[in-house]
């Protein structure tokens, strides 16, 4: 019985001497800090122009160079803005890179669901806090005969990790993924999937949407405004002698 124990305590320590040179091989990226990491999420603004705010916190323990890639699908009742993306990357700082062409114009109905890189940045008021605030813009519906809202649901992201410099990622079972180095560096890196807690929701918004009911009295009420503007803009032509 003695000697099991002390060969199961041999076992032991050998196994956490393994675990720690592993550890330290792999710059950190394992240990105790992954798996009090958690993934927060909001959606600011009300009505078409929303914010989907993403947060990653890190344990005090994680290590400085570590960079963080969401990858984030939205439903084709949203969309992104390239030219404002552009636009707030030089002005906030805001990583993103968009998997397709985006078709502004296009009605949900006619649209096919985004894929996205999100690279959130530091927090300068939580230092442990990694953050990305993206604009999300709503889509047109098909009017509906129901209440006037269409209900939203946006997945949960999946969380990638990699330290700058650290050539070495875990080995399996981890998956590992070839994804845009960052926002500004298009260049491919490896990243290291990190499973979430099976808790992660989806995030709902509602956008309000036409209502099939009223579609007489609006066509006749948009006609009838139309004419009566006709009338007084001739009106206005014909008394001032423009003509
Ligand atoms: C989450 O949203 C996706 C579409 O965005 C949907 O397919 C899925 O069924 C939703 N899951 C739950 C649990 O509501
Ligand atoms: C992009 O990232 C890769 C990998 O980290 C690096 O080798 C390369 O120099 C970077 N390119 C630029 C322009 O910074």
């Amino acid at each position: 019985m003695v000697t099991k124990v002390l060969l199961c305590a041999v076992f032991l320590v050998v196994e956490i001497f393994g675990d720690t040179k592993t550890d330290e091989d792999n710059c950190d990226l394992s240990g105790k800090w992954l798996e009090s990491i958690k993934v927060t999420r909001d959606i600011w603004k009300m009505g078409f122009h929303r914010e989907l705010v993403t947060t990653v916190e890190c344990g005090p323990s994680s290590p400085e160079k570590l960079q963080t890639l969401l990858v984030q699908n939205l439903p084709r009742g949203v969309y992104i803005d390239p030219y404002q993306l552009a636009s707030l990357q030089q002005d906030t700082g805001l990583q993103v890179v968009l998997d397709s062409e985006v078709d502004l114009e296009a009605p949900a109905y006619e649209s096919n669901g985004l894929f996205m890189f999100v690279y959130p940045t530091r927090d300068l008021q939580h230092p442990r806090h990694l953050q990305a605030v993206v604009p999300i813009h709503g889509r047109y519906h098909r009017p509906s005969s129901g209440q006037g809202w269409e209900q939203l649901e946006i997945e949960p992201p999946r969380l990638f990790l990699r330290a700058n410099g650290c050539a070495q990622l875990l080995p399996a079972p981890h998956v590992l993924m070839d994804a845009p180095c960052s926002g500004y560096n298009l260049s491919m890196c490896k990243w290291m999937e990190i499973q979430l807690p099976q808790d992660q929701r989806n995030i709902s918004l509602e956008l309000p949407v036409g209502n099939q009911s009223l579609l007489v009295p609006v066509c006749t009420g948009t006609l009838l405004a139309t004419l009566l503007c006709c009338v007084i803009i001739a009106n206005a032509i014909w008394r001032h002698g423009f003509l």
